[in-house]
């Protein structure tokens, strides 16, 4: 690709934040745990579904607008969490987020971002959703579920597949801390990487401010994933999830759902939402596509919860076809992250635009004129025999 040339996939975003952010941080986003089995097999999931060329209909008058968890959205796409973010750009959660609440779609800002909630708050006006990990020290949940609260955040996430942690082969090999450390291999890989060097020299948020300061030396990934391990409680049940819906009196999304016994379950905690999840293929390696649960896990809940889709999503395709098996929302997680890394806040909306522009004419070519009829949208049901 020349460097001039014009971005028009989230894949040219991807190339270009592969050029622009470190090593460690790219590889952080786009990488998968073990083998990368599932990673892979999320976006070849989607690209295996077909869908049904239509002629002759009407197509003129198209809307994508809609509504999540009682919001109205600009399309049925939110960005999804994501630890980190704040080092693919310098303020990165506060620019992601200023780009959703412009674009008109859901922002959920993680626990282990670099930006904290507060500081999300003070930059933005539409309420953004929060994500959560059960922790042991529940006076420390109850604090930082009291600040969401304080912030005006209207959605609460629980997820609930890192009850530990996935390993990540290059996370290790990388040596991945934030700020990264003075090697004499990151110092040589910054080096080829001024643009970031400068830009993250304008901000003093380069550590995990949500949760710094609640266990001594989490500043970096390496003790993160010790206090990972230390903090997370491997305990997680529906109990939990039920004593989190007494605590929080706004929607409360449970993620990282993969079964539909377990969708069930969450329904009958009494959760607003659920996220068809395998994390992105982060955690458990040999899981079957996110999309290839999608099926099954509608039919059993979405009668009585709403069902959220993740999982390889990477363009406008990829979210009808996602919408069409039974999806009410996608989130989108390294798309908008290569965007952020490649251009900043302008990085996400392109990646936005990208997206909404992919999944209209798509629907036009689909001869659907509304994302509701997106079931419309498939050839046939995919048989699944993962
Ligand atoms: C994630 N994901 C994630 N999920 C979560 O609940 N809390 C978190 O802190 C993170 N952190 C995180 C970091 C990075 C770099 C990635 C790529 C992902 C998972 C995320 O919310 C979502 O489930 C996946 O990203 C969806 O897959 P795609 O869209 O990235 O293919």
């Amino acid at each position: 690709m020349f460097p001039d040339a014009p971005i028009t996939s989230v894949e040219d975003l991807r190339r270009l934040a592969a050029r622009r952010v470190p090593r460690m941080f790219y590889d952080y986003v786009d990488c998968g745990s073990w083998t990368g089995a599932t990673y892979r097999a999320n976006e070849q999931g989607l690209a295996a579904i077909r869908l049904r060329q239509r002629v002759g209909i009407d197509i003129s008058r198209r809307s994508l607008s809609g509504r999540m968890l009682g919001e109205d959205v600009a399309m049925p796409v939110a960005l999804a969490p994501t630890g980190l973010a704040g080092m693919q750009w310098a303020d990165g959660e506060i620019l992601a987020a200023r780009a959703a609440e412009r674009f008109g779609v859901p922002f959920t800002l993680s626990t282990v971002s670099v930006c904290s909630i507060e500081d999300v708050a003070a930059h933005t006006s539409r309420p953004f959703w929060f994500q959560l990990y059960l922790m042991k020290d529940r006076a420390f949940m109850e604090r930082l579920v009291a600040r969401a609260h304080d912030a005006g955040c209207s959605a609460l996430v629980l997820t609930m597949d890192l009850p530990v942690q996935g390993q990540r082969h290059l996370d290790i090999k990388n040596g991945l801390s934030t700020p990264p450390r003075p090697t004499l291999r990151n110092l040589v890989n910054l080096a080829t990487k001024p643009r970031w060097c400068l830009n993250m020299a304008r901000t003093q948020r380069r550590t995990f401010r949500n949760i710094v300061g609640h266990v001594e030396g989490v500043s970096d990934a390496s003790s993160l994933a010790h206090w990972v391990s230390e903090q997370f409680d491997q305990t997680l049940s529906w109990e939990h999830v039920r004593w989190l819906r007494r605590l929080w009196d706004r929607k409360l999304i449970v993620k990282g759902i993969m079964d539909p016994e377990d969708a069930r379950a969450a329904a009958r905690a009494g959760v607003d939402a659920i996220v068809v999840s395998n994390h992105g293929g982060r955690q458990l390696d040999g899981a079957p596509s996110s999309i290839s649960a999608l099926p099954a896990i509608a039919e059993a809940v979405g009668a009585r919860t709403e069902v959220l889709f993740d999982g390889g999503v990477r363009s406008g395709q990829d979210v009808l076809k996602a919408l069409a098996l039974g999806a009410g929302g996608v989130l989108i997680g390294r798309a908008f992250l290569y965007g952020l890394g490649a251009m900043g806040e302008a990085g996400v909306t392109r990646c936005l635009e990208l997206i909404r522009r992919e999944l209209d004419l798509t629907m036009a070519l689909c001869g659907i004129t509304d994302t509701a009829d997106a079931a419309r949208a498939l050839l046939d049901a995919p048989a699944y025999s993962e």
